[in-house]
């Protein structure tokens, strides 16, 4: 029989391999939040120094229900122990907070204040040699710490410091306070999204601050849009063993279909994360208690249906409980999931509704716009390296009419004119401006008149030339851009006719 002998992995080697799993700074970040909420925090803030200080840090800090001495000794061992995770915990291997935190730096100290008394641990990654043994820290190292003032004011917390930035020293050839402002803007971005859900829950809501900023959640299904479409929710039970005992847990499954791009004003585009969210963030939204694991993916469950403009309006958003973490694979980093074999084809279907739903409106406004579009007075071609040019239709009839008026030269001289107007066109400012677009600006927009008086002159044309009534010259003139938007042509038909 085989006999058991002890074979102790050697801390140095271990703790600098697990370095290297994968974290990126923002999910390095978003897993030391996770402890903090699941401490029941209601603020969290992370501090990072407003110059290059030449003592750089990043502070994590909350006001959770905060640590003893044993808690936090536990706390910081590979591998913390836990009697059981509840229903609500966003933990679940026990070494988030260490193999999180020294993926991204080379010593890590959590101070920790419960019961009026604060306590400290550290991993210096430099002091682990042959032993397990992380560093106690005495009062006086305590109150070097920077942001330590902060924990002490709190009456319970934790704070999560980061100190010695060798990876980003070495990526960044030593501009490390450069590089890490960009990540922690970049984190910005991903906070608002992965933790959306309980920045704007009713009850005990969870504020994040960076830097005393408080961040406000993305809202990535537009919930208070009046034109955004949810689906009824489906529940999908799913059952499961549990130390030898059989449970039933669901999966929450809901569609929305969002409201089209030219529905969207300013705030809409905000909420969302900005005009690339519409399109990037396609897909399924997969949420592990309330906090996003995975995002912007259709999962390949169908070859047809990938992310693509067609679909940009689909969302499915996918509610999974802890529970079912081993069912659904989900990562140490909590960036990864695997859909579970037996829901695939409810899933599916629920692609195909979302993408069927979202292909039909894209088409639909664009069917709608192109009768127009062949007499507007824009035309849109594609260059020979694939970009967008738009050109003035010379063959629209508001063109072609005030074209034909002149003299052929004359003609000549108004073409090339026009045609240096549209190769000018400012594209990237219009971008900005559509990107940021604001519906009350429009709204407050006056009648143009010298449209008007233009639309007055060629209404007499036609009838000149078409000799015809009053009211099909009207049509005529009103059938086509510009003047077939319906407050232009109310007003052309007032001033022609005297209708109200
Ligand atoms: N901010 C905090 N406030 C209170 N307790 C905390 C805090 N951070 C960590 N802890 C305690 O330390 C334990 C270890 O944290 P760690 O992140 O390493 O593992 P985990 O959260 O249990 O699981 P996972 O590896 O999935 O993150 C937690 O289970 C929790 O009990
Ligand atoms: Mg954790």
């Amino acid at each position: 029989m085989a006999t058991r002998v002890k074979n102790i992995p050697s801390p140095a080697i271990l703790m600098n391999s697990m370095r290297s799993i994968g974290y990126s700074f923002k999910a390095a970040v978003a897993d030391i939040l996770d402890n903090s909420i699941s401490a029941s925090a209601k603020n969290t803030w992370i501090y990072f120094p407003a110059y290059d200080c030449g003592n750089l840090y990043l502070a994590i800090l909350d006001d959770g229900f905060g640590m003893s001495k044993s808690e936090l000794f536990n706390a910081m061992k590979y591998g913390s122990e836990k009697e059981f995770y509840g229903e609500k915990d966003l933990g679940r291997f026990g070494i988030g907070l260490k193999s999180a935190s020294l993926s991204q730096c080379k010593v890590l100290t959590v101070l920790s204040k419960k019961d009026s008394k604060i306590n400290a641990y550290r991993w210096d990654l430099d002091a682990v040699k042959d032993e397990w043994e992380c560093l106690e820290l005495t009062e006086s190292e305590m109150q070097e710490c920077p942001c330590y003032e902060k924990l002490e004011e709190l009456s319970q917390g934790t704070l999560v410091l980061w100190q010695n930035f060798d990876i980003a020293y070495k990526k960044s050839n030593g501009h490390t306070y450069e590089y890490l402002s960009e990540k922690l803007e970049e984190c910005e971005g991903h906070l608002r999204l992965i933790f959306h859900r309980f920045m704007s829950r009713k009850t005990n809501p969870v504020s994040f601050y960076i830097n005393d900023d408080k961040l406000t959640g993305y809202d990535p299904f537009l919930e208070n849009h009046s034109k955004t479409d949810p689906k009824k929710p489906s529940e999908i039970p799913v059952t499961y063993e549990e130390n030898g005992v059989e449970k039933k847990a669901y999966i929450r499954v809901q569609q929305y279909i969002l409201p089209h791009q030219n529905d969207l004003d300013k705030k809409d585009i905000e909420l969302l994360g900005g005009i690339e969210a519409l399109k990037d963030n396609q897909g399924f939204f997969i949420y592990r208690n309330d906090r996003l694991i995975i995002y912007g993916t259709w999962f390949r469950l169908s070859s047809r249906y990938v992310n693509n403009e067609l679909y940009k309006y689909g969302r499915i958003k996918v509610d999974i409980p802890n529970s079912l973490d081993e069912i659904w694979d989900i990562d140490i980093k909590k960036q990864n999931a695997v859909i579970p074999k037996n829901i695939i084809n409810l899933l599916r279907k629920s692609v195909m509704n979302v993408c069927e739903i979202s292909k039909e409106k894209t088409g639909k406004r664009a069917r709608l716009e192109s009768d127009a579009d062949s007499a507007g007075i824009w035309t849109k071609n594609v260059s020979r390296n694939g970009k967008d040019i738009f050109h003035i239709n010379t063959q629209a009839p508001f063109i072609k009419g005030f074209l034909d008026s002149f003299r052929d030269e004359d003609r000549a001289k108004i073409l090339r004119f026009i045609d240096v107007i549209s190769s000018n066109l400012p594209f990237d400012d219009i971008y900005v401006s559509v990107c940021n677009k604001n519906n009350e600006t429009e709204a407050d927009e006056g009648i143009n008149d010298s449209l008007i008086m233009m639309g007055i002159e060629q209404f007499h044309t036609i009838k000149e030339t078409r000799q015809c009534s009053d009211d099909v010259a009207l049509e005529k003139l009103c059938k086509y851009p510009p003047f077939n938007d319906e407050r232009t042509a109310k007003e052309i038909r007032r001033r022609i006719k005297g209708d109200e």
